[in-house]
């Protein structure tokens, strides 16, 4: 089976014409590049409603009451490109669903050979375009830092187009878990630790996926971003008041965006294996929850209930997973191997086949697949890395890079720097780190960071450019003596380094989180040479950079941009673009501070003395390197005049506030304003504060605006340990600020 995807060579012929914006040397941020608009796609899908939503439960009996027991299992089944796939399973009916196909001829023919089957059910075919299929956006925790939902779902949106143009109709994301522990290799997966920043990202990209065509799956039903440790794979434990008030809102939020389906986690939370827990997917997902969709396993998490410990064989393992609410097998085929049998025993009832028959073909339906037309593989190459997806990664990528330190004003780089030495692989390497290059996409030719730099500094600034180091990974230091001679005759010293390779991703654990390989010494050196360097980090997640930000002047926090973040970085270093990320994640000072995050509760005990018998630690202190909603901008945004409209609020009202926001700098910008509520006194201990609001605003310099904000009451409930849900009359402080620190405050009594 062929693993080429048929447009590269169109694919490469772009990728040496990157359309970036006019050139010449522009050092002001006047002006901020405008978004590009969203476009409607034919293939847009939706649930129906009404008459439509009627006809099609209607239609879903009808098929199920034709189906055998066998062509009923078949649908369960999700197979695909790997170990032993056979077409013949689609011909026949045995596989409902197919993954990991991105060569649209190949998944011609495989719609072709549903279309021979007896039923003629069409397939559901997936992939993980988790940030891009051929235009690579930011990583999602790089999204998630621009804090602008219509970027997102453009980003999400231009995946999903892209991908329906390879013939891919289903898509495994957004990944919504929470993510607090940076040690875990999948934080980039995720849009970091706060539910509410969570909740709207994770709304965003379904309908962006939808509006592109694709269905999306929300994943993984729960809890897995709490592994132990960060080891990936590992057991988790939450109680449920903090499952109900931390893990489940994004999936809350998912859903009611319209999220298809759903897929377990891999790991055991309090015990029982997320793949075999009827509580979790039956009593809350799709009881509690109202999930119309299905829910599909992880890859191969049926099988794994064997080494979970939880089913003696394969039989078991099926029979579990189906009866807790497990209705599509991804890849371990146990379904199709043991289910008709458990059928037959009367240990699995026939009516939890159909449940599960249902709901995929409810999915097929509402997701337009009986009617929609084959992919024409003749017409892919024509559909990728078009103009505006590549503008839309582009303002992605623009958004996404959170400024962390820029002391003395160092960037964007001054009109009296004549000579620049750019360091690291990372500057240079011309392909994009990609979740998902293991299924066979190509990679594609990019430009570099020097090569942005002269084009939008001129000939008149020199520029030198070394790798510093082997591989991307940074095994050995490269060209040393060359690198530091450079270093030592620049004016600056621009250093792209971080995580790549197996850094990041799946099981891509850390214990450390420091740069990989020999990056470290590397910028060590460079800083010895005493001039002055910028720092530009592509990391999956936060690092530990306590010692480093002592010593450098400038940080550029960028994640992976993706297919334009060079040009990006490029804009942003040199003031055409001014920054505006917010990092999703608190940056812990040292990894014996994880978990950190900002959203906790308080202590009896907390520091305020520094003294001993606080909560605190006697070798670091407790805050982190950089809190969560950081991130600065070479402007200065001030704020004030928060007003609330009203003193008193009723438990069924929304509170309403104001406040002026001012940019008081040199240059236009984009800032975000943060509200945060506590509750003062409830019948638990509730968080010290946890963003309930935010807006980002674009304002040019010198102006002011008056933002106006609302915070409907319910979203201030919690849950106790019975999981019932509760909104306590009282006091409750609100914070607006520019970051999770938010200082300025008011007070609002919510009353019965
Ligand atoms: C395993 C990952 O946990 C999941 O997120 C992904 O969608 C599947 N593999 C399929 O690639």
């Amino acid at each position: 089976m062929s693993r080429l995807f048929l447009p590269a060579l169109a694919l490469a012929t772009l990728a040496f014409s990157l359309a970036g914006p006019a050139q010449g040397q522009n050092r002001s941020a006047q002006n901020q590049p405008s978004q590009p608009a969203a476009v409607q796609d034919p293939n847009a899908m939706a649930w129906r409603s009404g008459p439509e939503a009627a006809e099609i439960e209607r239609r879903v009996e009808a098929l199920l009451a034709q189906m055998t027991l066998d062509e009923k299992i078949g649908q369960l089944n999700l197979t695909g490109r790997g170990d032993g796939f056979d077409p013949q399973w689609v011909a026949t009916g045995r596989s409902g669903a197919i993954m990991n196909f991105i060569d649209p001829r190949e998944v011609r023919r495989l719609q072709d050979l549903a279309r021979t089957s007896r039923l003629q059910i069409p397939l559901i075919i997936g992939l993980d375009a988790i940030h891009g299929f051929a235009t690579y956006f930011p990583q999602p925790i790089g999204q998630a830092a621009t804090f602008d939902p219509k970027l997102i779902e453009l980003a999400a949106y231009w995946t999903a187009r892209e991908s329906r143009a390879a013939g891919v109709n289903w898509t495994f994301a957004p990944m919504v878990d929470l993510t607090r522990d940076p040690r875990w290799g999948r934080v980039f997966e995720g849009a970091g630790e706060d539910v509410h920043l969570a909740s709207v990202v994770a709304a965003a990209r379904v309908r962006g996926y939808h509006r592109g065509g694709v269905a999306t799956s929300v994943k993984h039903f729960a809890g897995y971003g709490e592994a132990e440790a960060g080891r990936d794979y590992n057991s988790v434990w939450i109680p449920l008041s903090k499952l109900l008030d931390r893990h489940v809102p994004p999936f809350q939020a998912a859903i009611a965006a319209g999220a298809f389906t759903a897929m377990t986690s891999l790991s055991a939370m309090n015990g029982m294996p997320a793949t075999a827990d009827r509580g979790l997917l039956t009593d809350l997902l799709k009881g509690r929850l109202g999930f119309r969709g299905f829910v599909v396993s992880d890859f191969a998490s049926i099988e794994e209930l064997i080494k979970h410990g939880v089913a003696a064989d394969g039989a078991e393992a099926a029979r579990k997973a189906l009866l807790a609410g497990v209705d599509m097998d991804m890849f371990s085929g146990l379904y199709i191997q043991h289910l008709a049998d458990e059928v037959r025993a009367e240990r699995v009832p026939v009516a939890a086949i159909d449940e599960a028959v249902r709901r995929i073909l409810r999915v097929k339906f509402h997701m337009g697949l009986f009617e929609a037309a084959p992919v024409d593989p003749a017409a892919t190459a024509g559909l990728l890395i078009t103009p505006p997806a590549r503008a839309a990664a582009l303002a992605v990528a623009r958004e996404a890079m959170v400024l962390l330190k820029n002391d003395g004003d160092i960037l964007p780089i001054r009109p009296d720097v004549r000579s620049i030495a750019v360091v690291g692989a990372l500057a240079m390497v011309d392909e994009d780190w990609q979740y998902g290059d293991n299924v066979g996409l190509p990679r594609i030719r990019r430009s570099t960071v020097q090569a942005e730099l002269a084009r939008h500094l001129g000939p008149q600034v020199r520029i030198s450019a070394h790798s510093g180091f082997t591989t991307q990974c940074g095994i050995e230091l490269a060209e040393r003596e060359a690198t530091l001679a450079a270093a030592r005759a620049a004016d600056l010293i621009v250093a792209v380094l971080g995580e790549e390779c197996e850094f990041m991703g799946e099981s891509a654990s850390r214990t450390r989180l420091d740069l990989p390989g020999v990056q470290g010494e590397l910028l060590n050196d460079l800083i010895a040479t005493g001039k002055p360097v910028v720092l530009v980090l592509k990391t999956g997640r936060p690092l530990v950079l306590t010692d480093i930000a002592a010593r450098v002047p400038a940080i550029i926090q960028s994640f992976h941009l993706g297919s334009e973040g060079r040009v990006a970085i490029g804009e942003v270093l040199t003031g055409r673009v001014n920054p505006s990320g917010k990092l999703p994640m608190s940056m812990p000072r040292s990894v014996g501070q994880i978990p950190v995050y900002y959203d906790h509760l308080p202590t009896g005990r907390p520091q305020i003395k520094h003294e001993r018998y606080e909560s605190s630690f006697i070798d670091e202190r407790n805050e982190p390197l950089f809190p969560f909603g950081f991130g600065l901008s070479y402007t200065r945004f001030t704020l004030d005049q928060l007003v609330l409209d009203q003193a008193r609020v009723p438990l069924a009202g929304t509170i309403v506030g104001s406040v002026r926001i001012t940019n008081a700098g040199a240059r236009d910008g984009r800032e975000v304003v943060q509200v945060y509520l506590r509750q003062r006194v409830g019948s638990r201990s509730r968080p010290v504060r946890e963003l309930k609001a935010f807006e980002k605003v674009t304002l040019a310099a010198g102006a002011s605006q008056t933002v106006r904000f609302a915070v409907p009451v319910e979203a201030l409930a919690f849950h106790d340990d019975q999981g019932r849900r509760r909104l306590e009359p009282g006091l409750y402080d609100v914070f607006v600020g520019t970051d999770s620190r938010a200082s300025l405050a008011a007070t609002v009594e919510v009353g019965e």
